[in-house]
């Protein structure tokens, strides 16, 4: 019997590439970095599968020129605002991501931009690498305390727990808001105080973004909420950039109303403006959840869930059960 025919828009890891290979017959995107839309649109045409990644618009013209053979859409990504789900859905494609195994190591990476931005640790690589440090000196690239500081937390799920959690060694106050307040436990847990959205915003020191984007969530931080922080607050970003107003973090950061921010994701990634290049910004290439380890659990997951699809098995973690329902 034929395998069926799927295509990655990457080559993934070698655990996952060996069982694909057991599986389906596979092809990968190979060439360059990353697929061109309409490389893309070529190559997933006649697919039964596809494993891609967020820097793929899953939506109704992808769906068309996939045609009518595409069962599973398997996005190594836990956000999937790539993908139309309800168009998958209407067609009866399956799509699933890649929760639970990430939050660990993109907590880390808050982390590291957290402390980062706080002690300008940019700017001392800078100077250090550059040469320009020719004497120490006691006021240089003096930063800001973390310890004992206000941590606010916008979105307390799996992620903002994890952040959360690593506020105890810090000897932190933890404020945060989430559409669903967490249960008693978790919240003696990690000592965090659920506050009104306003209220996390005026008090906290550091503000970190910890809400999926989808339309409830899309330009949630704009000059109204960068108005109500301290002057002396710093925002860090690891969800997805349009959760910011991109153009209204720059004015607020020109104009002193946060004293700075760390972002790992923007608004048209790859796109960083040059609003943003400051030296009380940290920035980095969507990094969050770039371990070696945590990206070949999500390439696993990716590739568990297709397998489990043909098997005639629920994938793991589906995100639109209803299109197996109807299969
Ligand atoms: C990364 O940004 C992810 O959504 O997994």
């Amino acid at each position: 019997m034929s395998k069926p025919k799927l295509f990655s828009t990457h080559v993934l890891f070698e655990e996952p590439r060996k069982k694909l290979a057991e599986h389906f017959d596979v092809e990968y995107w190979t060439g360059g970095e990353r697929p061109s839309r309409s490389e893309f649109l070529e190559r997933v045409a006649g697919k039964d599968a596809l494993v891609c990644l967020l820097t793929e618009k899953i939506d109704r013209e992808t769906l068309d020129a996939a045609g009518p053979n595409l069962r599973i859409v398997a996005n190594v990504a836990v956000g999937f605002d790539n993908i139309d789900v309800p168009a998958c859905t209407e067609r009866k494609v399956v799509v699933t991501n890649t929760p639970g195994v990430l939050d660990e190591t993109t907590a880390d990476f808050a982390w590291t931009l957290l402390m980062a931005v706080a002690r300008r640790l940019v700017e001392g690589d800078h100077m250090a690498r550059s040469g320009a440090w020719t004497k120490w000196n006691l006021d240089q690239l003096c930063g800001t305390d973390v310890w004992g500081k206000t941590l606010g937390i916008i979105g307390l799920g799996r992620i903002g727990r994890a952040v959360a959690r690593r506020a105890a060694g810090f000897r932190m106050r933890i404020i945060y808001n989430s559409t669903t307040r967490a249960p008693e436990e978790i919240e003696k847990e990690l000592k965090a105080e659920f506050r009104t959205r306003d209220e996390v915003f005026e008090q906290a020191d550091f503000l970190s973004l910890h809400v999926p984007l989808n339309a409830a969530t899309r330009g949630l931080v704009g000059a109204v909420e960068l108005a109500r922080m301290k002057r002396s607050a710093f925002l860090i970003n690891t969800t997805r950039g349009p959760v910011v107003q991109e153009a209204a973090l720059i004015e607020a950061l020109e104009r002193g109303i946060i004293a700075g921010a760390a972002l790992d994701v923007f608004e048209r990634e790859p796109l960083i403006p040059d609003g943003l290049r400051r030296d009380n910004v940290v920035l980095a290439p969507h990094l969050g959840s770039a371990s070696i380890e945590t990206r070949t659990r999500m390439a696993l997951i990716a590739v568990e869930n297709a397998i489990a699809f043909f098997a005639g098995k629920r994938p793991p973690t589906v995100l639109n059960p209803e299109a197996l329902g109807q299969s």
